[in-house]
């Protein structure tokens, strides 16, 4: 099974909506794939459709059930969800090794699936650390505005250390223009600057580009994703641009 992490430190970026379109559209590739929720906010788990009741993340990381039993075949894919009780992860997990509870939980079911997509919280505390020590691969989402490209340098110092101390094998495959406005001409101006920024970090920016539009919304709302529900918009072709971006540079499972 091949764990990929998308996480950014700013809000709002496409996390959540990048993770599922990623997802779907390796499911569309013919492979198997596992959801993670590992954001308290558990946007993933709704877009999902998973149900509320049943074990959930926070039963996983504090060890209370295995795996197997996290994993809820819901309506929109197979999925460890996640609600607000992981909001106490951070307080609750503090003693030595409290970063590789996800990656040791996932070792049970690592032949089960040919990818995992982590989705992760706006911030860089425990669970995000958990993800990036689980992880094969990191996919970045940034907005081209200035709070974002900061974000990109918190981001940053958080890989360094995960490389450093947990997760050495960690590939950072690249940042991902997500919600893009191309008329706008601050716009190019930011991208350029992303690209920098990718190239000090050792990345890259990913030549495909996710435009905004509405379908994505529209989508989320009814619980779909975005190849069923709008085949023909800008975001599904860009999405699955990028998922072909993606394998095409070598993230194959296994
Ligand atoms: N390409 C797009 N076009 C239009 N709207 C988009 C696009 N991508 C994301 N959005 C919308 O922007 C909002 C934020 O997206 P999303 O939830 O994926 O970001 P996030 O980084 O996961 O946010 P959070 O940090 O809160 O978890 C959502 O309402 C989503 O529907
Ligand atoms: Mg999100």
């Amino acid at each position: 099974m091949r764990v990929i992490s998308v996480a950014a430190q700013k809000g709002g970026v496409g996390k959540s909506t990048t993770a599922h379109a990623l997802g779907h559209g390796l499911i569309l590739k013919g492979y198997t794939v596992l959801f993670i929720d590992l954001d308290p906010q558990g946007n993933l788990s709704h877009t999902i459709a998973a149900e509320e009741d049943g074990a959930t993340m926070y039963d996983l990381l504090m060890r209370e059930v295995t795996a197997l039993d996290a994993i809820q075949h819901a309506g929109g894919g197979d999925i460890i969800p996640a609600n607000e009780s992981l909001s106490a992860a951070d307080i609750e997990l503090t003693k030595t090794g409290k970063e590789y509870r996800l990656k040791e939980a996932l070792q049970s079911i690592a032949d089960r699936y040919d990818y995992a997509i982590i989705d992760t919280p706006p911030s860089l505390g425990v669970l995000t650390v958990n993800a990036l020590t689980a992880s094969d691969i990191l996919i970045a989402p940034s907005q081209a505005d200035m709070y974002c490209l900061k974000a990109m340098w918190h981001l940053h110092g958080t890989i360094d250390a995960v490389k450093k101390y947990c997760n050495p094998s960690l590939v950072v495959a690249g940042i991902l223009l997500t919600r893009h406005n191309g008329r706008a001409v601050l716009s190019h101006d930011m991208a350029d600057l992303l690209k920098d920024i990718a190239e000090q970090i050792g990345t890259k920016v990913f030549n495909t580009t996710i435009r905004e539009g509405i379908a994505v919304r529209e989508a989320q709302a009814r619980q779909q994703d975005i190849y069923s529900y709008a085949p023909k918009s800008n975001a599904a072709a860009d999405y699955m641009a990028f998922v072909n971006e993606l394998l095409d540079g070598g993230v194959n499972h296994g």
